[in-house]
């Protein structure tokens, strides 16, 4: 028989990692919900034109890496590589900008780019990301920023970075490029690169052979261009982070891999993670919206890789205590005690408690071990005694020490109650 391998290059979760997963997911959308975001649900597919236009065509992710196909009616349908050209569309199509301002939405799922897979690089990988559209003042900048930020520390992360730059409004860059421009003329670029320059010259900056970065060490830096507006803007964000006590530093050659940027640009790195070390980026995108169609609005966001957070906390050993246990685990003898059990499973888990049993006739022994490879707080016998006098034992997989209780669903969850968190 053929056996079947997923495709090259996927990232999937399964038990036990799987749940860390969950965490890591759900903790960093948490601050979100807590800063007023409500979930977008979104189409993993939309018109290819939409990123090509929204993301820009000089990018990498644009020109080389879209699961681009076309479907049964002939349409060009993309994979959606990121998010936030799709968030556009949706909050243009549904009028979501005609209501109360900033719009603020999360959203997590699968995305996907035909990269070369390795270590913290996949095919297909998981964001959770933000946008708060429609309010161009720094604190939204300073909010969006914690928010990624909370989210890390609620993961009890410690040793990533934060680094920060601004690439200015319209003016700005336009007086930056045409310098920038002037100094790659200067330059033997390839083909490839030329035309690069020609679409987005700041890709320059991106590029990772040894060569370019060498001859790039001397180019013109955008944040020395920003005029009065742009600086300020920036100036009051980097005061608010310090306010927030949020660290960062200033990096101004950062390049995102997304051509939509504008004023204030941050990424995460986290430096235990080798070279895919940005755990997650984002900025501000003030043109983008009108470029899409919609109102002339501006928007900030984020993006954040749930893979490779995933990693950064078993890189820092941070979240491995976060794994709830099974509350309880039931370990019936005999038939009648199946059947005792089966209810009282049913009645406490819809009390709020995690709780499983043996099945299969695994007799004493084999349902002992189970309860022990199971994690759970308790393991519970049921055979005929417990079940006459209604009474049991509840063992404590970890001291071994073994509490008699009434074997009555309220019984046991005024017992579980002490021991369980997050109830
Ligand atoms: P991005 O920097 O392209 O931004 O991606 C955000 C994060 O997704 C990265 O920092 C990284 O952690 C993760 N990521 C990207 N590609 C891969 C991959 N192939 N494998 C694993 N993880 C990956 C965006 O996508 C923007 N939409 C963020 C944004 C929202 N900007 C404004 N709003």
């Amino acid at each position: 028989m053929t056996k079947f391998l997923a495709p090259k290059g996927v990232s999937e979760y399964f038990p036990p990692r799987s749940e860390l997963f969950e965490i890591v997911r759900d903790r960093l959308i948490s601050p979100a919900k807590r800063a007023g975001y409500s979930l977008i649900e979104l189409p993993v597919f939309e018109d290819t034109a939409l990123f090509e236009r929204g993301v820009g065509e000089s990018t990498d992710v644009v020109s080389k890496e879209m699961y681009t196909f076309e479907d049964r009616g002939g349409r060009s349908i993309t994979l959606r590589p990121e998010g936030t050209a799709g968030a556009m569309r949706s909050v243009i199509e549904n009028n979501l900008d005609k209501g109360q301002l900033p719009v603020k939405i999360f959203y997590s799922g699968p995305f996907f780019r035909a990269e070369r897979p390795q270590a913290g690089r996949y095919r297909q990988f998981y964001q959770v990301g933000i946008e708060a559209i429609g309010y161009g003042d720094p604190e939204i900048d300073a909010e969006v920023i914690w928010i990624a930020d909370s989210g890390f520390k609620s993961l009890s992360l410690s040793k990533y970075e934060l680094q920060i730059t601004s690439l200015g409004d319209e003016a700005s860059r336009a007086s930056h490029r045409v310098e920038l421009i002037n100094f790659l003329k200067k330059l033997p670029l390839d083909e490839e690169s030329s035309r690069r320059a020609k679409v987005n010259p700041l890709r320059l900056f991106d590029d990772k052979r040894p060569e370019v970065i060498e001859a790039m060490q001397d180019a013109p830096l955008l944040i020395n261009y920003l005029n009065k507006d742009s600086t300020d803007h920036f100036e009051k964000v980097k005061k608010i982070l310090s306010q927030l006590g949020i660290s960062f530093t200033i990096n101004p050659k950062m390049v995102r891999g997304l051509d939509y940027y504008t004023g204030t640009t941050f990424e995460f790195i986290h430096p235990m993670l080798g070279s895919q070390s940005g755990i997650g980026g984002g900025g501000r995108y003030d043109g983008l919206m009108s470029q899409l169609g919609g109102s002339d609005l501006s928007g900030i966001g984020f993006g954040i890789g749930v893979d490779r957070v995933l990693m950064a906390c078993e890189a820092e050993n941070s979240i491995a205590d976060l794994v709830k246990a099974m509350d309880l685990f039931v370990v019936p003898i005999d038939e009648i005690a199946k059947e005792f059990s089966t209810k009282l499973v049913k009645d406490l888990r819809e009390l709020g408690f995690a709780c499983d049993l043996a099945y299969g006739n695994r007799g004493l022994k084999g349902g002992m071990k189970a309860a022990d490879k199971s994690g759970a707080t308790f393991a519970l016998v049921v055979g005929d005694d417990e079940i006459k006098s209604n009474s049991g034992n509840l063992k404590n997989m970890s001291t071994g020490e073994n509490i008699s209780s009434t074997l009555t669903p309220s019984a046991l969850a005024t017992f579980l109650a002490n021991f369980v968190r997050d109830l």
